[in-house]
């Protein structure tokens, strides 16, 4: 009796909690594995990232793979887009689908994002497809945007082939055609013979695309856009490739994952030590702090203040500051240089020019 009461009430809690899970809709945060208060930036680079783990050509063994991918594509088009984003936090997806904003035929496979590295199947036949020219295109970033990510934004006034009335003479080829002459006699001619195709139009149209700055990409690394390269009528378009570069920095200069800087102290603060801060590439403070005699051309190393590395963004390179001395411009009365000596206690009997040798 107990037991079968017990039994009911769970049957029941399981029939209301999948009754409210339905109401709800998909929990798109969750989807995203980001937070309630995730930026847009956050969910871009969540979105990549799932897009590339969860994509079905990558989990053929997992029969919900094209599920997850599309709830992945549903969580997105609404968490990037503040309208929706607004209406989804108040009341949820049915409210968005009530309102029709749900079909925008947001495609998780476009090339929004670039390739996600690895190739949409098919690809073996190219060789038989005529295809468009690729596009090359230099994309110029700031040391900030490597250090930090961001997603650049590209706008594309791209060509693309419309359908239009009347047809078109396309595939040509070479062709030889046997005539009959006659009995016994033949002509064997060659002759263009084409197929009749309907006739298109090229018409710009305007493409937001959007290129991901990953945390440590180096110069002339490539993303990849599928298909949105030049069109060619009789194939497939080509594809466009975004090279990064990096702007020259005011402050720090790279060299693999380190990062090297010029700072020049005063004598006073290289003869009796300092402490100073050094902005970064995000703003955070490098505290350096000395107590020894600093000379010019002295070097410090800070470990893991370099540049992310790419491939693992919790490894971080050095950064090397090489210090310059600025020396005092006033006159110093014979007094004064009188107390220098007798503080430095140097002696002036050295006078062999060494050649720098000792450097
Ligand atoms: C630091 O100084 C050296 C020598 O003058 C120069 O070659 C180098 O470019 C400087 N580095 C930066 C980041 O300004
Ligand atoms: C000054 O230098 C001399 C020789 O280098 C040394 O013998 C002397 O102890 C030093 N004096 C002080 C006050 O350090």
């Amino acid at each position: 009796m107990h037991i079968s009461k017990w039994l009911f009430f769970v049957v029941l809690n399981l029939f209301i909690s999948s009754l409210t899970l339905v109401l709800a809709g998909r929990d798109f945060y969750k989807i995203l594995g980001v937070s309630k208060s995730a930026s847009l930036h956050e969910i871009k680079k969540a979105y990549r990232k799932l897009a590339k783990e969860l994509h079905p050509d990558k989990n053929k063994d997992d029969p919900d793979a094209s599920v997850k991918f599309q709830d992945l594509g549903a969580a997105y088009e609404v968490l990037s887009d503040e309208e929706k984003r607004k209406k989804y936090d108040r009341c949820g997806e049915d409210c968005l689908q009530k309102d029709g904003m749900m079909d925008s035929g947001f495609d998780p496979f476009a090339s929004f994002f670039g390739d996600f590295g690895f190739h949409f199947g098919g690809n073996e036949q190219q060789n038989e497809t005529p295809r468009g020219a690729n596009i090359v295109m230099d994309v110029w970033v700031t040391l900030e945007d490597l250090y930090s990510g961001t997603f650049v934004e590209i706008t594309r006034n791209k060509p693309v082939i419309k359908q239009t009335k009347g047809t078109r003479k396309c595939n040509c080829r070479q062709e030889m055609i046997t005539r009959n002459l006659g009995p016994g006699r033949f002509q064997m001619m060659q002759q263009t013979v084409c197929d009749e195709c309907p006739n298109v139009k090229l018409v710009n149209e305007e493409r937001v695309l959007e290129m991901e700055v990953e945390l440590g990409m180096i110069d002339g690394q490539e993303t990849r856009f599928i298909a949105e390269g030049e069109p060619h009528l009789d194939g497939d378009p080509g594809d466009l490739i975004l090279k990064v570069k990096t702007q020259p920095h005011s402050v720090f200069e790279r060299k693999g994952d380190d990062l090297y800087t010029n700072i020049t102290i005063t004598l006073q603060d290289a003869l009796v030590g300092f402490t100073l801060e050094l902005p970064h590439l995000d703003g955070h403070m490098v505290s350096i702090t000395r107590d020894k005699v600093t000379w010019p051309g002295a070097r410090i190393r800070k470990k893991g203040e370099g540049m992310p590395n790419f491939e693992d963004n919790n490894l971080h390179g050095t950064l090397y500051i090489t210090f310059d001395v600025e020396f005092p411009k006033q006159e110093f009365s014979e007094q004064e240089k009188e107390e220098i000596k007798r503080l430095l206690n140097q002696s002036s009997n050295n006078k062999v020019y060494n050649g720098l040798r000792g450097y």
